[in-house]
């Protein structure tokens, strides 16, 4: 067993699926159940054909929860825009292998925030792209979905996907970059993906921010990934 499958599963909560009605109490449960990060979603219309959390929201949110926050930025060229957030230590931040002609200058602008640099791959993009930045970067995110809405259902082939860049990962003498996994992370497919490798897993809809009482969705959730 590798040294990171030996590592316990961790719970990055999406807070773009929280109610915002009562998010200080929702982030209160978060913290409550020592979730490891809260997912912050960034989308700009233009990479997604959506928009999510904002920078106010983000500052706000910093301002009322000590738990760390996991970036995934669904936004084009973020090489130019990593300075326009105050990432820092304890943080992840990841930005997605399509989203710009300068990945490795995106990666290092990440690392200077003492950040955690993460790349996002959509389902259609192979494996193998990471074939010269795997030095950058300290996590893969495997989407599970097309990125820029919640509440979907999980693209076919995502889950063996996952156990494709698990073994990708040790062949190439990197067994501790972690792997995130995100879109319809169901009770089931975190079980399933968990098997496969995965480190950790965005709840969403289709976990804590669904129709369960939240401790309880997060407790189910743990038993998944342990
Ligand atoms: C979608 C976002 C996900 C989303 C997950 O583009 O990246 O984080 O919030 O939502 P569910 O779990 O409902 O797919
Ligand atoms: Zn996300």
């Amino acid at each position: 067993m590798s040294e990171s499958s030996k590592r316990p599963g961790e719970i990055s909560a999406s807070i773009m699926c929280a109610d915002i009605s009562n998010l200080v109490e929702t982030l209160d449960i978060l913290e409550s159940e020592s979730v490891e990060y809260l997912h912050m979603d960034v989308m700009d219309g233009h990479f997604v054909p959506n928009f999510a959390l904002g920078m106010d929201h983000i500052k706000k949110i910093r301002e009322i929860s000590n738990v760390p926050m996991d970036f995934h930025l669904m936004i084009t060229d973020p090489e130019e825009k990593i300075g326009w957030f105050n990432f820092g230590p304890g943080d992840c931040v990841i930005v997605h292998y399509e989203s710009t002609r300068h990945i490795i200058k995106a990666l290092e602008a990440i690392k200077a925030t003492g950040a955690k640099p993460g790349i996002a791959l959509n389902p259609g993009t192979p494996v193998f792209v990471l074939d010269e930045i795997l030095d950058f970067i300290d996590i893969v995110a495997a989407m599970t979905v097309n990125p820029g809405f919640a509440g979907q259902q999980i693209v076919p082939g995502s889950i063996d996907k996952v156990a494709r860049l698990k073994k990708y990962l040790i062949d190439r003498g990197h067994p501790d970059i972690e792997i995130e996994v995100d879109g319809n992370i169901s009770f089931e497919n975190a079980r399933l993906l968990r098997e496969r490798g995965a480190d950790i897993f965005v709840a969403g809809t289709s976990s804590v921010f669904g129709d369960m009482d939240r401790h309880e969705a997060i407790r189910s959730l743990r038993e998944a990934i342990i």
